[in-house]
């Protein structure tokens, strides 16, 4: 298994959580239409990426990322043409006679099927319907749809939030008309919480029908097993001892984080021509890390796009204190929605702080934390001073 920081791991590179693809297998065969519910960063599009590459006998996934889509039309458009392009709809009579009907304003038809131009007076929503309603074979489609809420964001600030709702229902309407095909199924995910995008559009429930699967941390063991496979393709070992100690400082234990030390403790070994490696390697390991902005930059991007004003002053002043002092508690949470005028909407922003992966109150419900000490250190160094 190679280090892998940028783009998602995939193939070798992939470390295998059977359980959760256990569970997700538990979703898709039960039927379900599935949100994958997780912070940025922690492996959904990887996990999209193995199941496309590993799908069950009877099963064909297909993956599309939306994010510069910026209307509903041109989303199913982008939709239609990827669904083409499967051997779902290569070999289906039924589809190709349709399709003839409609044949002038086919792009391309060529080794890799049909595709559709821009062409504003289809309605693609409408096609896709009758596409995935006459399937060939006796397979399923699972159509995974990663960057998802962004799409509907750009819809919502292009067009409005009436379009944003439309586009919702239209993605809903076409669930349960797949539904009576009973062949197609959908995943959706993204890096920004769907859920917080889809409330603050009171469109609760245009996605309730969604099974939500999330992804946790790696547990203590996954994590070290990763971090042994992760040690085979470098020049230096670690202790079973400095393994944990790398772990107890990662604490959130997401893989994400787990390449970023290795990747630094590899630069290290190899540039200061490090003799062994040992805890005060590992720390130097860790400020490497923070210095590298564009891994945690996102985290306070994020909020400065979906938190305005004084709304923005009561999110960033909550996350300042939680990084100066380890914790806010529920007082002084409230002293602060006080200070901002935030009485009334404070415990939607908690829950979005919650959704998005900044902070939780596992251990004690009156006082909130950083999920992960490594983001605490970074918004306490960037941010907070
Ligand atoms: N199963 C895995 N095995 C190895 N590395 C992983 C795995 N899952 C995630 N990673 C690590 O986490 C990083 C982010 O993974 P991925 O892009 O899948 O996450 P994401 O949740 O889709 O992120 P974003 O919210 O930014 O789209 C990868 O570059 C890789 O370093
Ligand atoms: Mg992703």
């Amino acid at each position: 298994m190679k280090i892998q920081t940028g783009n998602p791991a995939r193939g070798s590179d992939f470390f295998n959580r059977k359980n959760l693809i256990q569970k997700a297998w538990d979703l898709i065969e039960s039927g379900s239409h599935i949100l994958i519910a997780a912070p940025r960063r922690v492996g959904k599009t990887s996990l999209m990426y193995f199941l496309l590459d590993h799908p069950k006998k009877n099963y064909l996934f297909l993956y599309l990322i939306t994010e510069s889509v910026n209307n509903e039309n041109e989303f199913f458009r982008r939709v239609v043409n990827k669904v083409l392009k499967t051997d779902f709809i290569q070999a289906s009579q039924k589809v190709m006679a349709f399709l003839e009907k409609i044949v002038p304003t086919i792009k391309k038809v060529g080794p890799s099927g049909v595709e559709f131009g821009v062409n504003e007076e289809h309605n693609y929503r409408e096609m896709l319907g009758k596409i995935l309603a006459s399937p060939s074979e006796r397979k399923k489609l699972i159509i995974m749809l990663d960057e998802f809420p962004e799409t509907l964001e750009n819809i919502i600030e292009d067009e409005g939030a009436g379009a944003g709702k439309h586009f919702l229902q239209s993605n809903r309407e076409l669930r349960q008309e797949a539904e009576i095909s009973d062949q197609v199924q959908f995943i959706y995910t993204g890096s920004i919480g769907l859920e917080n995008v889809v409330s603050q559009l009171n469109a609760v429930n245009t996605i309730d029908d969604l099974v939500r699967l999330k992804i946790p941390p790696l547990t203590n063991n996954q994590a070290g097993n990763m971090i042994n496979l992760l040690l085979e393709n470098v020049d230096f070992d670690l202790s079973d001892h400095l393994i944990e100690y790398i772990l107890e400082k990662i604490e959130w234990l997401i893989p994400f984080y787990i390449q970023l030390v290795i990747q630094e403790l590899k630069y290290l070994y190899r540039d200061e021509a490090t003799a062994d490696i040992s805890e005060e390697t590992v720390d130097q390991a860790f400020r490497g890390m923070l210095e590298q902005r564009q891994h945690f930059e996102h985290w306070h991007t994020r909020l400065r796009a979906s938190f305005k004003g004084k709304d923005y002053s009561f999110v960033k002043n909550l996350l300042n204190i939680a990084a100066e002092t380890g914790f806010i508690s529920s007082n002084e949470i409230y002293d602060l929605a006080v200070k901002y005028e935030k009485e009334d909407s404070f415990k939607t922003f908690v829950g979005a702080l919650i959704y998005d992966g900044y902070i939780n109150n596992h251990d004690d419900p009156g006082k909130y934390r950083y999920n992960s000490p490594i983001l605490r250190m970074w918004w306490r160094q960037n941010v907070a001073n």
